[in-house]
């Protein structure tokens, strides 16, 4: 294994979009942000240099960090944020990833700008389990606001109200040619016929979940959060916020020009984001007339919930290429819903959410307080008061979650700084079960300092004594983000064993900044080399 180097510069540069131009936060002033190329095993550091305007942090997302907690990034979470005008050095520790994950901004929502794509390569003898490619290409999708993001953010936590939509969703940072003032730097990817193109595939969008296909071309994912899956062929692919895949596309059609397009996919919302449809163009190289504009893929409707399921629950593992076993025995079970809910109006203010209140979203019903010192650092040192042990086990109620019936106390959460503790070692189980409150919303689950085998998916409620029964224990796919489908739930398990302070919440962004999140703290192992070790010397001041 190698040691590397990145210097990463936070800066605000002037970016042109939809006819309109802004300032926007970016990493070296790139957009989206610098790739990151580690082999596995290896350790990168990154000296994080911020010259913007705002406090900020950048996580590694699906890095596992063994034992390093201190440089995973999640803002209160394990650090404070980096000031202007200073810098962190942040260390990468690549275990058994192998693939393509992401690095992202993880402070209130400058994501929507700061991204970039991290490429994991297999060690040298080590073949992919996949026939070599012949290139690879990233497409990266994210969301684009004419207005400056941060206000959005602002004006939505103020008034308690949804955030408004974006204008534009991006491949590579572009709207493609559909949209106004866009279509001269549509993303053009050149292909030769009879090549393979490995397409490495990150949603960064900041609240949608998307399919995307190419017209006339099969989508192999070969690869799902830097894990290896079964070959999976399909024509089209769902992919939520947070999901990273490896997806072969065969150049086998007559050359031609084809479009590559992404749309927004709403389980819960009767809306048709149409502004939201973006393309890339799929050129072949030779000797032909190319028509003026090609055709648009088939993609399934934005509504399409049995497209998107059929997708997600149908990926499979490859066992003998995991990097970890599923766990047999399980130690802790936690069963925890998902909701969106609302708070009563706070004294003073006006509030725009449903019937005056305000929007808020929780896990068994706790809407999480963020703390304004580190979660990592109250932990390590012993300071009182930032958060509270004993996040329930279980809901607070039973009922019908995924029916209509309402019970008040369940609609409005509690808020608190609630934590999860686990033994080092534990075998862990989460059942993750979505609930109607104010509305039913596919949620894309997010852990950090680990991946997951996600055993079982199943619509309306989870039923402890039938489901388990039907977990696939054999090859379930071993993820970081997991799809929790709308009126359903979601089954994983993991083995504890990455001592730390790691975040775990929605990845829609919108949903974290109503609380969709908890924290796990795993405790130390008995010998030294499973304990914590102390903080690097650069860690930002609160
Ligand atoms: Cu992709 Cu907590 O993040
Ligand atoms: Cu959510």
């Amino acid at each position: 294994s190698q040691a590397q180097n990145y210097t990463f510069v936070v800066t605000e540069v002037k970016y042109t979009r939809l006819c309109s131009t802004k300032n926007i936060l970016t990493v070296n002033g790139e957009f989206p942000g610098p790739t990151i190329r580690a082999t596995r095993g290896d350790t990168i550091f990154v000296d994080v240099y911020n010259k913007g305007n705002f406090n900020i942090t950048l996580h590694w997302h699906g890095v596992k960090q063994p034992r390093n907690p201190w440089t995973d990034g999640p803002s209160y979470i394990t650090q404070c944020p980096i000031q202007p005008g200073r810098k962190f050095t942040q260390r990468l520790i690549f275990t058994f990833e192998e693939g393509t994950i992401w690095w992202h901004a993880h402070s209130e929502w400058l994501r929507a700008t700061v991204y970039g794509a991290i490429y994991i390569y297999p060690n040298k003898n080590t073949p992919y389990p996949f026939p070599q490619p012949d290139a690879e290409i990233p497409i990266i999708f994210g969301e684009w606001w004419t207005s400056d993001v941060n206000e959005v953010f602002r004006q939505s936590m103020e008034s308690g109200a949804a955030p408004s939509v974006s204008d534009a969703l991006t491949i590579n940072g572009q709207p493609g040619d559909l949209l106004p003032c866009s279509s001269p730097e549509t993303f053009k990817l050149n292909v030769e016929q009879g090549k393979t193109y490995h397409l490495r595939v990150i949603n960064a969008a900041v609240n949608l979940i998307l399919f995307f296909s190419v017209s006339q071309h099969n989508l192999t994912v070969v690869a799902a959060d830097a894990v290896y899956s079964r070959p999976f062929t399909r024509d089209y692919i769902c992919i939520s916020p947070g999901q990273a895949m490896d997806v072969l596309l065969h150049a086998n059609q007559e050359p031609g020009h084809y479009y590559l397009a992404a749309r927004a996919y709403s389980s819960g919302v009767g809306v048709a984001f149409d502004n939201t449809t973006t393309t890339a163009r799929i050129e072949y190289s030779g000797n032909y007339t190319p028509p003026s504009s090609p055709s648009l893929p088939n993609l399934p409707d934005f509504n399409d919930t049995r497209a998107a399921l059929d997708f997600i629950t149908n990926l499979r593992g490859l066992p003998e290429r995991a990097p970890s076993q599923v766990p047999k025995n399980i130690t802790t079970q936690i069963v925890t819903t998902i909701s969106v809910n609302t708070l009563p109006c706070p004294n003073g203010r006006t509030c725009q959410g449903p019937n005056g209140t305000i929007f808020a979203a929780s896990m068994n019903n706790i809407s999480f307080d963020t703390p304004n010192i580190d979660i990592l650092k109250a932990y390590y040192y012993h300071i009182n008061g930032v958060f509270k042990p004993g996040f329930p086990r279980f809901p607070p109620f039973i009922f019908n979650f995924t029916g209509d019936f309402l019970p008040i106390t369940l609609n409005t959460p509690k808020q608190g700084t609630r934590v999860n503790v686990l033994n080092y070692g534990a075998t862990v189980e989460i059942v993750f079960q979505g609930t109607n409150l104010v509305g039913g919303i596919d949620h894309p689950i997010h852990l950090h300092g680990y991946s997951f085998h996600v055993v079982g998916y199943g619509l309306g409620n989870f039923n402890q004594s039938v489901d388990p029964m039907n977990f696939n224990l054999v090859d379930p796919p071993y993820l970081n983000t997991v799809v929790v489908p709308i009126n359903g739930w979601a089954a994983i398990r993991f083995e504890a064993v990455n001592p730390g302070v790691w975040f775990m919440h929605c990845h829609l962004e919108r949903h974290q900044s109503w609380g969709m999140e908890t924290v796990f703290i795993v405790k130390d192992g008995e010998s030294e080399n499973l304990r914590l070790p102390p903080p690097p010397p650069d860690m930002p001041p609160c």
